[in-house]
């Protein structure tokens, strides 16, 4: 059915993760380090990691298939795909590869780079395409493999991180479940996280010279990470509630991006969310950026805690850095 381009909804779901689960333990054969240093300030236990023969469009394909069956649509209903990624198979891009797997070839596919925001920044871009009826189903992923890019040797980043990629569809809808929006970014503290390009001069011909070298492995200044996020995320969440004229009250779950429990604990006491209402994947995952967000959303739907019609207040934040909450009611309903 074509609808006017009023609103929109978001009508399925689905995620991915690698097999191979390695535990706190077994990373302090690594580096040193304990399932109680770890868990105890993160909240973190377990996390899956991608295996060498493994593809970032692989495990996006797969988190992809499942929101578009959920949906009850076709790949080939599909008119946009947005991956969210800061991890792509190829720096030129890696959605096209993920259309091309999964078969939508009607599609237009691109990447979009917001770090840990980015699956937050991809449904405000969405809602654009649908809300000004250009697209009618949108296919927006967030996947990571930050495993390919961590110091192995560095414990105070290494342990924070996992892989994994989750999806969702969102679809043309009389009414418009994405209820208010708030993005932010400041470039002022780029610094305090970063997976830098480290390059070299090099003469090419007399008078001109080109730099080359490669990425260095995820840096974090973790303490500045932490005071960031826990001023600014219960802001912009404060911010969508105000522009949507809701209150705290109505807010079903407290969805962040899954970086630390402590950070999640400290955004949910300052905005007075009880912690039932907040979903924690990380002792499973640990923080698979991107992904965080819609792998937890899928996990949440799946296992019958989100309901269709569910208010739901998202918060994604991370490098850049960037930071912004969407608030919105899940699935289907009347
Ligand atoms: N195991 C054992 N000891 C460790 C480990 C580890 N894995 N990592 C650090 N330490 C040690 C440090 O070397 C330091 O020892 P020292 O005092 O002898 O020098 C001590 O523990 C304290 O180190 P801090 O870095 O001060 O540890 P802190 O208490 O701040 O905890 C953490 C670190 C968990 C990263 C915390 O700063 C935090 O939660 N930051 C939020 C950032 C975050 O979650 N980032 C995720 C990625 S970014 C994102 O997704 C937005």
């Amino acid at each position: 059915m074509e609808h006017s381009g009023l609103g929109l909804a978001i009508t399925g779901c689905g995620s991915a993760t690698p097999a191979v689960s390695v535990d706190n333990t077994q990373l302090s054969q690594i580096v040193e380090t304990s399932d109680d240093w770890i868990a105890s300030r993160t909240g973190i236990r377990h996390r899956r990691l991608a295996p060498p023969d493994s593809s970032l469009a692989e495990l996006a394909a797969e988190a992809a298939k499942g929101a578009i069956s959920m949906a009850g649509i076709t790949a080939m209903d599909v008119d946009l795909i947005l991956l969210a990624t800061s991890t792509p198979d190829d720096l030129f891009g890696t959605a096209c590869r993920v259309q091309a797997e999964i078969g939508a070839s009607r599609a237009v596919a691109f990447d979009l780079t917001a770090a840990c925001s980015g699956f937050v920044f991809g449904m405000v871009t969405a809602a654009q395409y649908i809300r000004t009826g250009v697209y009618q189903n949108v296919l927006l992923i967030g996947a990571d493999i930050l495993s390919r890019w961590v110091d192995w040797t560095d414990r105070r980043t290494c342990v924070l991180f996992g892989d994994g990629a989750g999806a969702v569809v969102m679809q043309a809808n009389e009414a418009d479940r994405l209820l208010a929006f708030e993005l932010r970014s400041d470039g002022m503290l780029n610094k305090c996280l970063n997976l830098s390009y480290n390059s070299q001069p090099k003469p090419l011909l007399e008078d001109v010279a080109i730099a080359q070298g490669t990425f260095n492995p995820i840096t974090m200044n973790g303490q500045d990470v932490y005071r960031f996020a826990v001023k600014r995320v219960p802001e912009v969440i404060e911010k969508a509630l105000f522009r949507a004229n809701l209150t705290v009250e109505q807010v079903d779950w407290l969805l962040l991006h899954q970086a630390n429990q402590r950070i999640l604990d400290a955004v949910a006491t300052r905005l007075h969310i009880p912690s039932h209402k907040v979903i924690s994947n990380l002792a499973q995952h640990g923080n698979t950026s991107a992904a965080s967000i819609p792998l937890a959303l899928d996990e949440a739907v799946r296992h019958g805690q989100v309901k269709p019609g569910d208010m739901i207040a998202a918060s994604g934040f991370g490098a850049g850095l960037t930071w912004g909450a969407a608030l919105f009611q899940w699935g289907r309903f009347d």
